[in-house]
C-alpha cells in the first residue's frame, strides 16, 4: 500500500505547482472524515442526491430494466459505504424479487461494511464486491456483469476528474459492458460561489481536517515531518474552470523531510499543494462529456432546490 502512495507523493511534490491526487485522501481516517463531511449542514451534496434517489429510484430502475430479457444488475464505481445505493437496491428487489450488486472500491473496510449491512437489511441481493481501482475493475467487470447492467457513478465523484479523464473512464464502462448499458451519473451543479465555498470550508473544521489528513498520512506511511500547524486549509472557487479547488497552503517558508522518499521539498510562504478539484457542472457540459464517452443522455433528475443532478444515459 505505502509503495503505491510513494510514487504519487513523490511526483506530486516534485511537480510545479505542487499537487497531490485526491484518491490519497481515503485511508481509514480519511474515509471516516469523509463520512462526517456528508453529514455537515454546509455539505448539501449527499442530502440532495439522496432526495433525488428517494423520489425517483423506482422510475430509474424501471427505465434501466426496460427491454431487458433477464434481470438487471447494479454495478457501482467508488461504492464506499453504499448507503445511498440501498434506495436503488430496494427498488430493484421490489421490481424483480432479487438482485445482483457489484460494488467496486479501493477501500476493503468500506466494502466490507457495505456487504455486511446489505446482507442484514436486503438478503435478496447477491453482493459481489471488487476491491480494486476503476481501471482494473473495467478489465474484470465483463465476468460479473453484462449489457443488462445499471452502472452507478454517483456522489459527484466524476467532479474530481478533468472532462477528458471522465470521458475515458465512462468510455471504458461502455466498452467493457457493451451497447445498451445504462449509466447513472451524479453531478453537483453550478451555484452561488458563497454556498460552494462554505460546503468545502465548514465551520466545524471537518473538511480542513480531511484535507490535512493527507499530510498526516504522509507522516504516518512515509516518515514525513509535516507540521500541521504550518499548513492552512484553503477552499477557493475557480470560475474559469467552474470548480472548487482545495489546497494546503504553507504559512511559512519551510523545508519538510520525507524520510522514506529521501526527499525534502521546500515551500515558500503562501505556496500551496493543490489537493482536489470538484467540478460544478451545467447541463451542456454533462451532455458533451457523455457524448464524447459514447453515451446518449436520456433523463436528468433534480432535487427540489435544483442543487444536484442525476443523469440516466445509455451506451450507444
Ligand atoms: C467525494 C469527490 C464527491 O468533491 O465533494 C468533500 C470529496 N472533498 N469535501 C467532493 C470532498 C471535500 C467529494 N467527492
Amino acid at each position: 500500500m505505502s509503495a503505491d502512495i510513494a510514487a504519487d507523493v513523490r511526483s506530486g511534490l516534485l511537480s510545479v505547482p505542487k499537487a497531490l491526487p485526491p484518491h490519497l485522501f481515503y485511508d481509514d481516517e480519511g474515509s471516516a472524515l469523509y463520512e462526517r463531511i456528508t453529514e455537515l449542514p454546509e455539505y448539501y451534496l449527499t442530502r440532495a442526491e439522496r432526495e433525488i434517489l428517494e423520489a425517483h429510484a423506482t422510475e430509474i430502475v424501471a427505465l434501466a430494466a426496460d427491454g431487458l430479457d433477464g434481470a438487471l444488475t447494479i454495478v457501482e464505481l467508488g461504492a464506499g459505504s453504499a448507503s445511498k445505493t440501498e434506495v436503488l437496491l430496494r427498488a430493484l428487489v421490489a421490481r424483480q424479487g432479487h438482485g445482483s450488486y457489484v460494488p467496486i472500491d479501493v477501500s476493503p473496510a468500506a466494502i466490507d461494511h457495505a456487504r455486511r449491512r446489505l446482507g442484514a437489511v436486503l438478503p435478496e441481493v447477491r453482493v459481489t464486491p471488487l476491491i480494486t481501482t476503476h481501471e482494473e475493475a473495467l478489465r474484470t467487470l465483463k465476468r460479473h456483469a453484462g449489457p443488462g447492467s445499471l452502472v452507478l457513478f454517483i456522489g459527484s465523484s466524476v467532479g474530481n476528474f478533468e472532462d477528458h479523464e471522465a470521458s475515458a473512464i465512462l468510455r471504458g464502462v461502455g466498452d467493457a459492458l457493451g451497447p445498451g448499458t445504462c449509466l447513472l451519473l451524479g453531478t453537483d451543479l453550478r451555484k452561488s460561489p458563497d454556498v460552494l465555498v462554505r460546503a468545502y470550508d465548514d465551520d466545524a473544521g471537518v473538511t480542513a481536517a480531511f484535507n490535512k489528513n493527507l499530510l498526516r498520512r504522509i507522516n504516518r506511511e512515509l516518515g514525513g515531518h509535516f507540521d500541521l500547524e504550518r499548513f492552512r486549509h484553503v477552499a477557493r472557487w475557480n470560475e474559469a474552470a467552474s470548480r472548487i479547488e482545495m489546497h494546503l497552503e504553507s504559512t511559512v517558508m519551510q523545508e519538510v523531510a520525507i524520510d522514506r522518499l529521501l526527499l525534502c521539498p521546500r515551500f515558500e510562504a503562501g505556496e500551496t499543494i493543490h489537493t482536489e478539484s470538484s467540478i460544478k457542472y451545467d447541463l451542456p457540459r454533462v451532455r458533451a462529456l457523455l457524448g464524447i464517452a459514447g453515451f446518449r443522455l436520456d433523463h436528468t433528475f433534480h432535487d427540489q432546490a435544483r442543487r444536484f443532478a442525476l443523469h440516466l444515459a445509455r451506451a450507444l
